[in-house]
């Protein structure tokens, strides 16, 4: 383990070194990369103004994966800014994959996290894909359980959002030429959020049809939660929101068709008792919230097809919504496509998104039967 010079140099060179978003010279040099990463305590925190903006926690985890492939336990250490080669292979080549998961108090200050084996297994795929040493399930599940547990104070009060986790594995070894990072960091950090979009959870969102770029092909690497695929929809979803749009929604590159997802969310969309998602056939994120739905909306006796979804047929459904961890289950108030705009459901919330809503959101947050098991419960002092 850590055994050669290079692999003992990697992940202490991309240890954290809590106090330099405090006192380091770049963060003296960048006053408002200072002001960010510096946490505060949760008793300072104003939860019902927290939106989905990062609010730092006091702590995270760390794990390194030496040459060998053989990860370190890793450990719980103050939040804080890491120090990396210039030549770090994330930095040059976005050799990363990250994860996005959610803990939530009940009523009874319980800590519940939804389906963490879900997004080990992800994490697993996506390492692969990218050429990097999967993070032990375990492992992977034990560093959500412990960053949690290290954070609990910063776990909203009950229905004022929820502790979003955010698991990161990177290649921070430095590499020159292109090929994969000779060292690894796995990264469990945390931000307490409420909403995703303006407007609150429930806000019907204006979708418009994006006809010029995709957000993967065939062959790509859509699938997988890769750190590269989220800066080339930011052009794209800028000039949306220019136009008043909340978001955008991808078509298929090969016939510029069928709906493929939005940027961060997977999409639905309901005609009578048929519920209807784009299937997995590797370029969309297989969104946990996206299976879920498609669980729960089966054993509510909805017909379920995850099959290809053109955009004619979305533009003639009766209601369309969009799942994701962070945007939970967004109604769709409109979408507009070549000029033409379809209104659901008044721009209101129609009544199948507002039951997969209210299941979805009821089970992770302990006020309804988790009869799947999908909840894992966090103790409080597991990070000790
Ligand atoms: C591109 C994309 N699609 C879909 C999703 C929804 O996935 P999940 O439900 O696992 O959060 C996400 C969010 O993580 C995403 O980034």
């Amino acid at each position: 383990m850590l055994s050669t010079p290079r692999a003992r140099a990697a992940p202490r060179a991309a240890r954290a070194t809590p106090g330099a978003g405090r006192r380091g010279e770049g963060s003296r040099r960048i006053g408002r990369a200072r002001a960010v990463s510096e946490p505060k305590p949760a008793s300072e925190i104003d939860w019902n103004a927290i939106g989905f903006g990062l609010t730092p926690t006091s702590h995270m985890f760390v794990a390194t994966c030496d040459l060998g492939g053989t990860w370190s336990a890793g450990e719980v250490v103050p939040f804080g800014n890491l120090s990396l080669s210039p030549a770090a292979a994330v930095l040059n080549y976005g050799q990363g994959v990250f994860e996005g998961m959610k803990a939530f108090r009940t009523k009874d200050d319980e800590l519940l996290v939804f389906r963490p084996d879900e997004n080990a297994a992800r994490c697993e795929e996506g390492s692969l894909r990218m050429s990097m040493p999967p993070v032990p399930r375990d492992l992977f599940q034990q560093a959500v359980m412990k960053t949690i547990s290290a954070n609990a104070d910063y776990v909203p009060p009950v229905g004022l959002g929820s502790l979003y986790l955010r698991p990161l594995l990177i290649g921070t070894g430095a590499i020159l030429g292109l090929g994969p990072a000779p060292s690894y960091t796995f990264l469990v950090y945390c931000s307490p959020v409420a909403s995703y979009f303006k407007g609150g959870q429930l806000t019907p969102i204006d979708l418009t049809v994006e006809e010029t770029y995709h957000r993967a092909a065939p062959g790509g690497s859509g699938s997988t939660k890769c750190i590269g695929n989220y800066s080339p929809v930011l052009k794209v979803q800028l000039e949306a929101k220019r136009q008043g749009f909340s978001d955008v929604m991808y078509l298929d590159a090969r016939e510029n068709k069928y709906i493929e997802e939005v940027s961060s969310c997977n999409f639905f969309c309901v005609k009578g008792n048929t519920i209807s998602t784009p299937a997995l056939q590797g370029s969309i994120l297989p969104g946990i919230t996206r299976k879920s739905i498609c669980e729960m909306a089966a054993a509510r006796g909805f017909k379920v097809e995850e099959r290809n979804v053109s955009i004619e047929e979305v533009m003639d459904a009766d209601e369309c919504f969009c799942t994701g961890t962070a945007v939970v289950v967004a109604p769709v108030g409109s979408i507009t496509y070549k000029g033409k705009k379809a209104q659901f459901c008044d721009g209101k919330t129609g009544p199948v998104t507002q039951a997969m809503y209210d299941e979805l959101t009821g089970i992770q947050q302990g006020r309804i039967p988790d009869e799947r098991g999908w909840n894992v419960k966090v103790p409080k002092d597991f990070h000790l």
